[in-house]
């Protein structure tokens, strides 16, 4: 049986949260390990660059997002992991499909329709501060997933219309270049997964950097217990019966729990456990799933050759279907040496 080929991409910005991790990286890393898919990973710092212009910034956030996926457990072997920038293939495959990606379908993306519409409200020229790579970046993502023939790409919901795209652009280069039996490029689906957990931050609002409501991955334990006790709670009481189903701290308990755990925090609210007690459960509860974690995670970024080293590991498996590709597409579109 032809093994189904699953990627995604992880934007290098920012330190990975309790959220990005309990929502994308647990899962991913559970799929890879079971041997079923063929699993690409890759670090989009292609992508990085539309959100961020601080080089600092890019570097760092590119190392401590490896740094958590190979602490994290992340097998290099099953899964093929790698920084996109290291693929010299994806610009130049962006560029062949931008030449068959109509400008119309981007002017309906999201992220850019969005830009625009807060220019309007602002009454500020509508182009203010958007750049070619924010309009274009579907085709960017599109040439990362064509490039190596995915089938499913898990992506959360905001991400569902880019891979629509990509599907859309595929089609349309497959018409104009190739033969309808034998097809150049993988029409992709997405894969959204309803039963991850949204984990809701600080202030109860859903988990992420936009609101600064974050509790970041791997802190010292002492910060990691600091940052729970920030999470907002009402007046009541030790004592005083609460409910569970409205509260940030059972709702993250639940995301790092068994169900014999569930039920007993469950138990314990209906019974009126004190918030400090309940924070304290919850701390020690997440800090025994991440904590050699951390441990493996500030070894690694004392190292950062062998993180390198890693991603190297990954270019190479990556570079030789890419390269591949890159001979099909090329000469389909007419661009190859003089024979
Ligand atoms: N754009 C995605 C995000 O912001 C990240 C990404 C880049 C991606 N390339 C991808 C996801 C390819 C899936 C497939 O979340």
């Amino acid at each position: 049986m032809i093994k189904q080929r699953v990627l995604t991409g992880i934007t290098t910005t920012g330190t990975p949260h309790l959220g990005n991790y309990v929502g994308a990286i647990r899962p991913a890393i559970e799929a890879s390990q079971t041997g079923d898919n063929e699993s690409f990973l890759f670090l989009a710092d292609y992508h990085a660059l539309i959100k961020c212009q601080d080089p600092k910034l890019v570097h760092q956030s590119t190392m401590e997002i490896a740094a958590t996926w190979l602490a994290l457990g992340l097998d290099t072997d099953k899964a093929c992991f790698y920084r996109q920038s290291d693929i010299r293939e994806i610009p130049e495959l962006t560029w062949l499909l931008n030449c068959v990606c109509g400008k119309g379908l981007m002017n309906r993306a999201h992220a850019y329709k969005g830009a625009v519409d807060a220019n309007v409200a602002n009454n500020e020229d509508p182009d203010k501060a958007i750049t070619m790579g924010l309009f274009s970046y579907p085709v960017l993502m599109a040439a990362d997933i064509l490039m190596f023939g995915a089938n499913k790409v898990p992506v959360g919901k905001d991400q569902i219309q880019h891979v629509e795209m990509a599907r859309d652009i595929a089609q349309r280069f497959n018409h104009i270049y190739a033969s309808k039996k034998k097809p150049i490029l993988t029409l992709p689906e997405y894969v959204v997964d309803d039963n991850v957990a949204i984990l809701q931050g600080l202030d109860g609002r859903k988990m992420s950097k936009s609101y600064g409501n974050t509790i970041p991955l791997f802190l010292t334990e002492k910060q990691l217990q600091k940052h729970i006790n920030k999470i907002q709670t009402n007046l009541l009481e030790p004592g005083e019966a609460k409910d569970p189903d409205s509260s940030t701290v059972f709702q993250i308990w639940q995301a790092f729990a068994d169900e014999t755990q569930t039920a007993e925090m469950r138990q314990a609210f209906a019974e009126g456990i004190g918030w400090g007690d309940a924070k304290k459960r919850l701390f020690s509860l997440i800090n025994e799933e991440i904590g050699e974690s951390r441990e493996r995670y500030n070894d690694l970024l004392a190292r950062p050759q062998d993180i390198e080293a890693e991603l190297q590991k990954g270019a190479e498996k990556a570079r030789k279907l890419s390269q591949s590709m890159m001979d099909k597409v090329r000469e389909a579109v007419g661009i190859y040496g003089l024979k």
